[in-house]
């Protein structure tokens, strides 16, 4: 008799450790335990953070496999291995999964600079994006330039709580050139409560991503508005063509079908139904606009992070920058509403005429 020879070549670690970290690090280490080419154990990179017991949070996922802060009740699988220390956690790996909050990106790419093998696979599950000086800048984007490795993404209407309970739901991987690296990513995350699929669209699945969860605030305002459905279909309409105008306006590689898979209405539909943002915009608008995002933040999501509100910004910054906020009502409205340059009640008084006026592709 033989004996099948197992070869494990791909290690992996999770950047991160929030409520989708959490549940991305248990759907892939209840893969890891089954498929050959995977090392059984995952490693998840944890920001210590003291809890009212005084434990380290770290300690009390490795004691009871369940991190209690971000997604209590629910087990991570034995092979889920917490560590604090982001350089120990991927100096071994091969396969790194970025799932932080957008915000922090920067940063941990700074300290792992160097620091990671050079056959590194990375994929980002991260919704977001960073504008500096020089433009704006997808997270994998950052990923590339400052690590130095191919990265992909993973977006969909994934709201994380729900995939933790095993519900189905489907997801997008996206992916430039290496198609080889995008099936193993599939191979990884696909489970048959959440099936995987591949297109070769990087940055218009990312953009879906990001751009979405501006749309999910002003869903939140129409709910605190106490408008109805017809409201809420048509802010949703008005913005799937701004995120396809915006993403085609920094990318014009980014394709139309990409907004039909997961990654595009599937999650603009589950963000303006669900999803965190949707649920602090409507407490802003119930409280006239006169609690702030961040007081709300605080108080509502016990230190989970909201993403639409920045991002809402950082699209304001690039079309500002070029002299575009006219083209985009509802992103700009999103803009002066949670800034409070405009009361909540705007996000229904938007000029939806002046993107069918003008042609955008035409202007760039
Ligand atoms: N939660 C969801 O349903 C969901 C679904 C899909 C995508 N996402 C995206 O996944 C990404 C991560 O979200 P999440 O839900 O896992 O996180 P979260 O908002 O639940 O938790 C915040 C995380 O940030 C960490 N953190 C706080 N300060 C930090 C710092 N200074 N440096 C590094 N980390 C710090 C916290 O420890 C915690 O792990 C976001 O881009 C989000 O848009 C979330």
């Amino acid at each position: 008799m033989f004996e099948t020879k197992r070869v494990k070549m791909y290690k992996i670690t999770v950047v991160g450790s929030g409520n989708w970290g959490s549940v991305a690090a248990k759907l892939i280490a209840s893969n890891t335990i089954k498929l050959d080419s995977f090392h059984d154990e995952v490693r998840m990179w944890v920001f210590e953070e003291k809890l009212p017991s005084g434990e380290k949070l770290t300690d009390v996922i490795n004691k009871t496999n369940e991190n209690v802060k971000y997604l209590p009740g629910i087990k991570l699988g034995k092979n889920v291995i917490a560590d604090p220390d982001l350089e120990n956690a991927v100096k071994d790996a091969n396969m790194l999964v970025f799932v932080t909050p957008h915000q922090f990106m920067d940063g941990i790419c700074k300290r792992l600079a160097g620091k990671i093998r050079a056959d590194t696979e990375g994929i980002s599950l991260i919704k977001g994006m960073e504008v500096t000086k020089e433009g704006p800048s997808m997270i994998s984007t950052l990923v590339k330039k400052q690590l130095g490795i191919n990265c992909s993404v993973l977006m969909g209407a994934n709201i994380a709580n729900e995939i933790a309970m095993e519900q189905f739901s489907e997801a997008t991987v996206g992916y430039s050139q290496n198609k080889l690296a995008a099936e193993r990513w599939v191979h990884l995350f696909n489970t048959p409560y959440f099936n995987v699929t591949a297109v070769q669209d990087v940055e218009g699945v990312e953009l879906c991503g990001t751009l979405k969860n501006v749309v999910g605030i002003a869903a939140g305002f129409v709910d605190g508005l106490e408008m109805g459905n017809n409201t809420k279909a048509a802010i949703m309409r008005i913005g799937l063509k701004e995120m396809i105008a915006f993403s085609q306006m920094l990318f014009p590689s980014v394709k139309d079908s990409t907004y039909f898979e997961s990654c595009g209405v599937a999650d603009l539909i589950t963000t303006c139904i669900g999803g965190r943002n949707r649920k602090i915009a409507e407490a802003f608008a119930r409280n006239g606009g006169k609690r702030s995002f961040d007081e709300l933040e605080a108080e509502m999501l016990q230190g989970q992070k909201l993403q639409g509100v920045l991002t809402a910004h950082e699209v304001h910054e690039v079309l500002s920058h070029r002299g575009l906020l006219h083209m985009f009502p509802l992103f700009s409205a999103v803009h002066a509403i949670s800034t409070g340059q405009l009361p909540p009640s705007a996000i229904v008084k938007i000029n939806n005429e002046k993107p069918r006026q003008v042609q955008l592709q035409s202007m760039l």
